[in-house]
């Protein structure tokens, strides 16, 4: 099988063949060896790249610095707010002047179509880093991490609650399609995804033997998962007005000991993070204030417990990342 990406952006996995997925998570694999027995891996000496964040991150941003340096590489971080770009400067502008100086781009931001116009424009691969639509780099993760768990994914059913239209869950349907699983959207109606990306995963589906599900029974979609798995509420970008209706709706969808009673006894629990599952924060503490509960869309002793797998899907946030920059860049 000969594959290559090279030059390649990765702004969704719906442009990725499900060959060239797989690729990416063995290599992922093998980069973590590399890393765990101390074996140097600097393939990309020489090269720069360029971290452009509108929104706030710890574990993207430090996993493409990480990548970045363990690969030999050059790493700028542009905070939000601290570029030209938007405000004195169009993106398209933006977009030519970093593809002349960097050898990649990775951008967290709003739009999907900004990503877009940054790969149009730059002439150099272009890395999402989550838009309001997707997070593809967090689905290599979690894929990688549910390999760890049971060694494949085919067939393995994923149930996402929550926000089921958020760029996470989108993701999370796009990358099970195309691996094969069963995915369950498990959500009010209102949080469901959009029709149009349904149809999309489900003719997808046709061609690897996924199943799309869409479900907003509690019981009957945790009923024999292999993978629970939850996001926020409410995503960075919303107003914080949502907050009140969010909680209202998906209170009943929080992933705590009694709904991973329903799955399967050697069942895992995932979440990209961050999470908000004590009042350890200061939203935590705000939402406690003012709507007394504890946790949101999951439990302490679910994250923390032994089926909790979040910490390790984070790790695997640098691995998958340093993936996809070598086999775009080597
Ligand atoms: N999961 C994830 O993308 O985390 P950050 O927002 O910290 O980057
Ligand atoms: N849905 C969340 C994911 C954070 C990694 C957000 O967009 O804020």
């Amino acid at each position: 099988m000969g594959l290559n990406i090279r030059g390649r952006s990765f702004l969704t996995l719906l442009d990725y063949t499900t060959d060239e997925i797989n690729y990416l998570l063995d290599l992922s694999a093998d980069l973590k060896k590399l890393k765990y027995t101390g074996t140097p891996h600097r393939y990309l000496e020489g090269k720069n790249i360029v971290l452009l964040f509108e929104k706030t991150s710890t574990r993207t941003r430090c996993s493409f610095e990480v990548a970045g340096y363990d690969l030999g590489m050059g790493v700028t971080y542009l905070d939000p707010g601290s570029s030209q770009m938007g405000k004195k400067e169009s993106l398209r502008d933006t977009a030519m002047v970093l593809g002349r100086l960097y050898d990649g781009i990775e951008y967290r931001g709003f739009k999907q179509s900004v990503v877009e116009d940054l790969a149009k424009y730059s002439g150099v691969p272009v890395y999402n880093g989550l838009t309001d639509d997707f997070h593809p780099t967090q689905m290599l993760a979690d894929v990688l991490t549910i390999k760890e768990e049971f060694g494949n994914v085919r067939g393995r059913k994923l149930v996402f609650f929550g926000d089921a239209r958020n760029n996470v869950a989108n993701s999370l349907m796009v990358v099970s399609a195309k691996l094969g699983m069963h995915y369950v959207a498990c959500a009010p109606q209102e949080l469901m995804p959009a029709k149009e990306l349904v149809e999309k995963c489900r003719k997808i589906a046709e061609e690897t033997g996924a199943v799309i599900e869409l479900e907003s029974d509690v019981k009957k979609a945790a009923t024999d998962a292999d993978v629970l798995y939850t996001d926020i509420w409410v995503s960075m970008g919303e107003p914080d007005e949502l907050w009140a209706k969010r909680i209202e709706l998906l209170h009943p969808y929080q992933v705590n000991q009694k709904v991973m009673s329903y799955a399967k006894k050697e069942a895992i629990f995932m979440h990209c993070l961050p999470s908000f599952h004590d009042r350890q924060t200061i939203v935590g503490k705000e939402i406690y204030q003012k709507f007394g509960l504890e946790a949101m869309e999951v439990t302490d002793d679910v994250i923390y417990g032994p089926q909790g797998r979040a910490f390790q899907e984070a790790e695997n946030r640098m691995h998958t990342i340093k993936a996809v920059l070598y086999a775009t860049l080597k």
